[in-house]
């Protein structure tokens, strides 16, 4: 059987950690689905869209930075670092870094094997003699790192404000792990989304062509696909908030009208106005940027934003850890 028929519409094949999330999530009050179920093929095709919009300022601000500071990070990084990616993706940025350094490997480590495929086979012709070590995985969970780069300095790389879809202890429990996947006297080289004016950050989560909207309501279709769910499209619409209490902006799916449907054969409703809550952005301002690194075993060490002041691009070492004073 092909794997597209595979895929479509045959609950018994589903990820069972995703048959759980939503089974539990639309159980739950507030209803709550965890953002990483966006990104099936075409939820990642419609993030790589996202990136490009007029609207969604992180992805170029932060890859400018990046052009900008790339001599001072050469500087910088070890030499001979084995550059550890997190949530590789396309790899749009790493090209940047690995100019900058003089990397003796490459490990990008991402939960989707197509896009890794893709962009290890295009950063291996991009850099020929570099050698890459592509790891398919969840890193929220343990991840092994390959034998080959054990004992070689490390720089991990966390571009895209990634950290901010987390809330503070799921950041924290990242960073912590990472510090100890990594070593001590590893660096990491973070990307962090700035507290910005609500007028600038709800546009880039809620723009005018609707990309974000199809990228929030694919979650409902991917169900639908995957977990035999008969939730009616046209009753939800996407809604992006700022939360100023928690600085984050929050997507969310709102029924527009009394809803019933089945998920994986389990009857759920929905009034008019309810929502599922399926994503946060957390925002950071310097001092909270710094210290969720600090509580992550990271210790900031040079720290970049752009002229404006939107996106900051944090570099930091795990230090050893000493007890006060
Ligand atoms: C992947 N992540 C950092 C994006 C963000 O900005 O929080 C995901 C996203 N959601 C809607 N637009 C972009």
């Amino acid at each position: 059987m092909l794997k597209q028929e595979l895929e479509d519409g045959q609950s018994s094949l589903a990820d069972p950690a995703f048959r759980a999330d939503v089974l539990n999530g639309l159980a739950a009050r507030p209803r709550a689905i965890p953002a990483r179920w966006f990104y099936d093929r075409r939820g990642s095709e419609l993030f790589e869209a996202i990136t490009d919009l007029p609207e969604y300022y992180p992805t170029r601000t932060e890859t400018a930075l990046l052009e900008r500071v790339s001599p001072e990070l050469g500087a910088l990084a070890a030499d001979n670092a084995a550059v550890v990616e997190f949530g590789s993706g396309s790899s749009t940025k790493t090209p940047i870094l690995l100019r900058a350094i003089n990397p003796s490997a490459y490990v990008p480590i991402d939960i989707s094997g197509d896009f890794l495929r893709q962009s290890a086979r295009d950063l291996g012709q991009a850099f020929p003699g570099l050698p890459v070590y592509p790891v398919e995985a969840d890193f929220l969970r343990p991840v092994p790192l390959p034998l080959q780069v054990e004992g070689l300095p490390k720089l991990g790389f966390f571009p895209g404000s990634t950290i901010g879809n987390m809330n503070a202890w799921h950041a924290v429990g990242l960073l912590r792990a990472m510090r100890s996947w990594l070593g001590e006297g590893a660096r990491l080289l973070i990307g962090m989304d700035r507290i910005k004016s609500p007028e600038i950050l709800i546009p880039a989560y809620d723009d005018a062509q609707g990309v974000t909207a199809a990228f929030n309501l694919n979650l409902l279709e991917r169900i639908n696909r995957e977990l035999d769910g008969t939730i009616p499209l046209d009753a939800f619409a996407h809604r992006a908030i700022w939360n100023p209490d928690a600085a984050r902006i929050e997507m969310h799916l709102e029924a527009l009208r009394d809803v019933s449907f089945d998920v994986d054969g389990r009857p759920f409703g929905m009034h008019a106005g309810e929502t599922i809550h399926t994503e946060n952005s957390h925002k950071y301002g310097p001092n909270g940027a710094r210290q969720l690194l600090r509580a992550g075993g990271w210790t900031p060490i040079a720290e970049w934003t752009d002229p404006r002041d939107w996106f900051a691009l944090i570099l930091c070492e795990a230090q050893p850890i000493r007890t006060a004073p």
